[in-house]
């Protein structure tokens, strides 16, 4: 009778039939994430593919993908062992590598430098937000530069390079010139990154992709490059911080992280996860916060009346006269509900990177051995009937209570960042980041779009959803304000 029971606690996991070799690969079409929304449809939220010679569980939809995330909160806190991820950040990634105490500990030493230089106090927050003032002043100089005589122009890269200098700012203590070339080519080979390591990618299930001439494999190789490329840019400065320390002045985040990994009496890392750290960091810092100003962009330009409304509070709050501040964020609860809006709707990060089982875990009724690939779909989350009214409707005003304050409720309820031991580390500097810059960029233009294109929502799929390339025109809007 208890082997009964048991046999109907784990059940085998459902999902659809796999095809020898490549198992369901064929099927993930464009857009994993949605196709992935389909199949719990028909499956249930907790089910199993097969990608290549991997077994994958997705997870979808708001409460099962909680209750994987918070409550078997260690089980599902893995990372698979694809040969990719030791690719990234000299192999010393702590983002992707798998759960181990040395794990834990990297992951402290990350957090706790991220909380110093961004919100451990006052000072640390007012010159926090002075490095995203400076660069969103000199986005701002760009943009007008771009927009001379009515021209339209892309933002993408204006943008990539604003979102890595804050970055940059925090870690080396230097920002980078919008027209400086070397750091224009790094940044746009990055660009790359997630097409490898979004879940979906078929490198690391299908090795054998490897071995004769095909798209995969130029990726591949591609995306190892492009990461040697990048880690030897962030470890030369990393040198140059070692080789200039003193222990009595803490420059930055690289000179913070020296102290800590290589002075400290508790880490027991070596010295390369310097490099390591501070390598993720900056590869995490950039992408994320660029794809989020430039689905903003285009959902401004896309919605002419959001966006004058939006303006209309802002010149009611702020004034004409100075620069939105990080203070005026509480009065701007119509910004703020724009901004988790644009992360529901777009949830440009559709799919976490991918996790993995620690042991073996009965989630759901359902047997998930350990070691196995699990694919969380926050997609899924942010677009759940049971939780959303017409989820693929934009509409930042479902955040707002009636009497024009955050519904905070709601706002908790948006999937973005993760949840559980994987969450995001930097997910309060990012509010902080789109924050200001999308305050600062709105009080100083209108955007519009050029009316020979069409204004599409289409994206590109990796780690991070891309809009397709778009042309907009910043029009100031008075008298521009200049922060030295
Ligand atoms: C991990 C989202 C900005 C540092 C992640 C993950 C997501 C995410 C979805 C994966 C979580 C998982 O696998 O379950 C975002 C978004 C951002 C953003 C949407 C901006 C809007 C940042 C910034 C930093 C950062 C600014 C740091 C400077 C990291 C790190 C991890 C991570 C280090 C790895 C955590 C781990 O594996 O333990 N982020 N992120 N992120 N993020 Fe972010």
């Amino acid at each position: 009778c208890l082997w009964v029971r048991n046999l109907r606690l784990k059940r085998r996991l459902p999902g659809p039939f796999a095809w020898p070799v490549v198992g369901n690969a064929m099927q993930l079409g464009q857009m994993p994430h949605i196709t992935f929304s389909k199949l719990a449809k028909k499956y249930g939220n907790v089910y199993q593919i097969r990608l290549g010679c991997s077994n994958i569980v997705v997870l979808n939809g708001d409460s099962a993908i909680r209750k994987a995330l918070l409550q078997h909160s260690t089980e599902f806190a893995g990372r698979p062992n694809f040969a990719s991820f030791q690719f990234v950040s000299g192999g010393n990634s702590l983002t992707f590598t798998n759960y181990s105490k040395q794990w834990k500990m990297h992951r402290r030493i990350a957090q706790s430098t991220i909380r110093a230089f961004s919100s451990a106090n006052s000072e640390t927050k007012k010159a926090f937000e002075q490095h995203i003032v400076a660069e969103a002043t000199d986005l701002a100089r760009s943009f007008s530069k771009l927009s001379d005589d009515g021209q339209y122009f892309n933002p993408a890269h204006p943008l990539t390079v604003a979102a890595a200098n804050v970055i940059c700012a925090l870690c080396f203590g230097k920002r980078y010139g919008h027209d400086d070339q070397e750091f224009r080519t790094l940044l746009s080979r990055l660009d790359k990154f997630g097409e490898t390591v979004g879940a979906g990618s078929l490198v690391d299930v299908m090795p054998w992709l490897q071995s004769f001439p095909n798209p995969v494999r130029s990726v591949y190789q591609n995306f190892k490059s492009l990461n040697e490329e990048f880690f030897a840019y962030v470890k030369s400065k990393v040198v140059q911080h070692r080789n200039t320390f003193d222990p009595e002045v803490t420059r930055d985040m690289s000179d913070a992280i020296i102290n800590v990994i290589e002075h400290g009496k508790e880490s027991t890392l070596t010295k390369d996860y310097v490099e390591g750290t501070v390598t993720d960091l900056v590869g995490a810092g950039q992408d994320t916060v660029s794809t989020c100003l430039h689905w903003s962009l285009l959902l401004l330009a896309k919605y002419p009346n959001i966006q004058a409304e939006l303006q209309e509070s802002i010149d009611r709050v702020v004034s004409r006269d100075r620069l939105p501040s990080i203070e005026d964020k509480s009065s701007l609860a119509c910004l703020e509900a724009f901004i988790y809006e644009t992360m529901r709707y777009t949830s440009f990060v559709p799919v976490t990177i991918p996790h993995s089982t620690t042991s073996d875990v009965t989630f759901e009724g359902l047997h998930i051995p350990k070691d196995t690939i699990v694919f969380i779909n926050q997609w899924s989350v942010n677009h759940d009937l049971q939780k959303w009214k017409d989820p693929h409707v934009f509409n930042p005003s479902r955040f707002l209570n009636e009497d024009g304050s955050l519904n905070k409720d709601l706002t908790g309820s948006v999937m973005i960042f993760s949840m559980g031991k994987r969450r995001c580390i930097g997910d309060q500097i990012a509010k902080v980041e789109v924050f200001l810059f999308t305050a600062i960029l709105l009080h100083q233009f209108c955007f519009e779009s050029d009316p020979t294109q069409d204004l599409s929502l289409n994206c590109s799929y990796g780690l991070t959803l891309k809009p397709l390339d778009y042309r907009i025109c910043a029009k100031l809007r008075g008298k521009p304000i200049n922060v030295a």
